[in-house]
């Protein structure tokens, strides 16, 4: 029942526009816990940067998955449970787009 029920959650909000509380604590996320690996300015750090030129070339769908299921054999952990797949497709749309300082 209860998975039922988040299972429901999850794919409604997937379809809605996210609120601007969630994009605020998305862009949190990005810069604390993003941020202690790839640096809180995504300039790079212990992981690769995520600044728009260095992911210009790579397709936004390679991007997102690799934020919801991360990268097996690196340190990079999926983040599925906390991040549904529109969510994401946002988080790689501000990188691409740069992060207001
Ligand atoms: C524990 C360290 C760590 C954390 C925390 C982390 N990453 Fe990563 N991330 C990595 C590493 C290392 C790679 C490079 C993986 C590889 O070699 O393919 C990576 C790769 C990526 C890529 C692919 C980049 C590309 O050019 O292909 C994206 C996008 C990404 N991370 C986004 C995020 C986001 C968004 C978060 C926060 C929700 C996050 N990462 C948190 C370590 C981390």
């Amino acid at each position: 029942m209860l998975a039922a029920a988040l299972i429901l959650t999850a794919s409604t909000a997937s379809a809605a526009p996210l609120g601007s509380e969630r994009q605020a604590a998305l862009l949190y996320l990005l810069r604390q816990d993003c941020g202690s690996c790839h640096g809180s300015t995504m300039g790079g750090g212990l992981a690769p940067p995520l600044l728009p030129q260095s992911l210009a070339e790579t397709p936004d769908d390679a991007l997102i998955a690799a934020i919801l299921d991360g990268r097996p054999g690196t340190p990079m952990p999926p983040w599925r449970f906390e991040i549904n797949p529109n969510e994401a497709a946002w988080m790689v749309r501000q990188l691409k787009g740069g992060l207001a300082e």
